[in-house]
């Protein structure tokens, strides 16, 4: 594999290799690399998770990460994403982990001679969100086949809805949205439900952020409002199938998209799905970079 841009890149023969690779690293089944690499993770947008996972994973394959930070680099100076990446190229990395703001930023880098991993384009795609997903799914339910999955809450900004939605269709999984009307994507082809009405049928559900840093959404919900019409709270909680999972990619907006005490209550993965992010990312750097020496 040359680049990990889009989940769209993916067959199914791949999401599975990466994700099962990624079950034996979370087993202690790895080994790093022998010969030293080298990787730069350019976050020109905030991260906590990401950024980290990465910079763990890499530390466990005996990668070095090389630091790069926006705020103190020369983009200040108006260089371009293309010269930003080819310099670092120059510099002697062996792929870059790149997130950025502009979705389908990656098209700026055609005759980059490196690999990229894309950690976020604006509200494109999140593979590496996606396929750590996919792996928590698939270590609490061993398939994704006629599993029904609702994701819910701002779907038209969310790439980790759209990267998420078409994969595990590809993989078997019933899917449906369920969104406040002014979130729904028509775009998409995917069908809609009643938040309430799907609850008590489903094996999973993903609730999605509200993004504040893309839009105003403050004019319309209260915090309060917004988790009794869309949210996860005790009353929703309380309908849930037994051995059903509630995800989030996080960060959580504690009492928005879910109430506070459940976010870490029995059916909630939202840490395990963090720390799956590791082992993940860990299986996609070495997809990326070559089988162990
Ligand atoms: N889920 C996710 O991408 O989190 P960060 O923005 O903290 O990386």
């Amino acid at each position: 594999m040359d680049n990990l841009l889009s989940m769209n890149h993916l067959s199914q023969e791949d999401i599975m290799r990466i994700i099962k690779r990624a079950l034996e690293m979370k087993a202690g089944n790895f080994k790093p690399f022998l010969e030293k690499k080298y990787i730069a993770n350019l976050f020109f947008e905030n991260s906590t998770r990401t950024k980290t996972s990465f910079e763990m994973a890499e530390s466990k394959l005996n990668i070095t990460s090389i630091p790069f930070d926006v705020n103190y680099s020369s983009v200040s100076k108006g260089e371009t994403l293309y010269d930003t990446c080819k310099t670092i190229e120059a510099l002697g990395s062996d792929a870059l982990v790149i997130r950025h703001a502009e979705t389908e930023y990656y098209g700026q880098l055609v005759g980059l001679g490196i690999p990229v991993i894309n950690a976020g384009d604006g509200s494109g795609s999140h593979p590496t969100q996606s396929l750590l997903d996919l792996m928590t799914i698939y270590e609490n339910f061993g398939t994704f086949r006629d599993l029904n999955i609702i994701i819910s809450g701002d779907i038209v900004h969310s790439r980790v809805a759209h990267s998420n939605q078409q994969a595990l269709e590809r993989l078997g999984a019933n899917v449906r949205f369920s969104a406040p009307g002014e979130w729904i994507d028509q775009n998409m082809g995917v069908p809609y439900t009643d938040l309430d009405e799907g609850l008590g049928k489903a094996d999973v559900l993903m609730l999605l952020r509200v993004q504040h840093e893309r839009h105003d959404v403050a004019a319309r919900f209260t915090k309060e409002a917004y988790n009794r019409d869309y949210g996860m709270n005790p009353e929703r909680y309380g309908r849930m199938k037994e051995g059903a999972i509630i995800m989030h990619p996080a960060p959580v907006n504690r009492g928005v998209e879910i109430s506070e005490e459940l976010v870490e209550s029995e059916k909630s993965v939202i840490f395990e799905q963090m720390r799956n992010g590791v082992f993940a990312r860990m299986s996609v750097l070495q997809e990326i970079l070559g089988s162990v020496e």
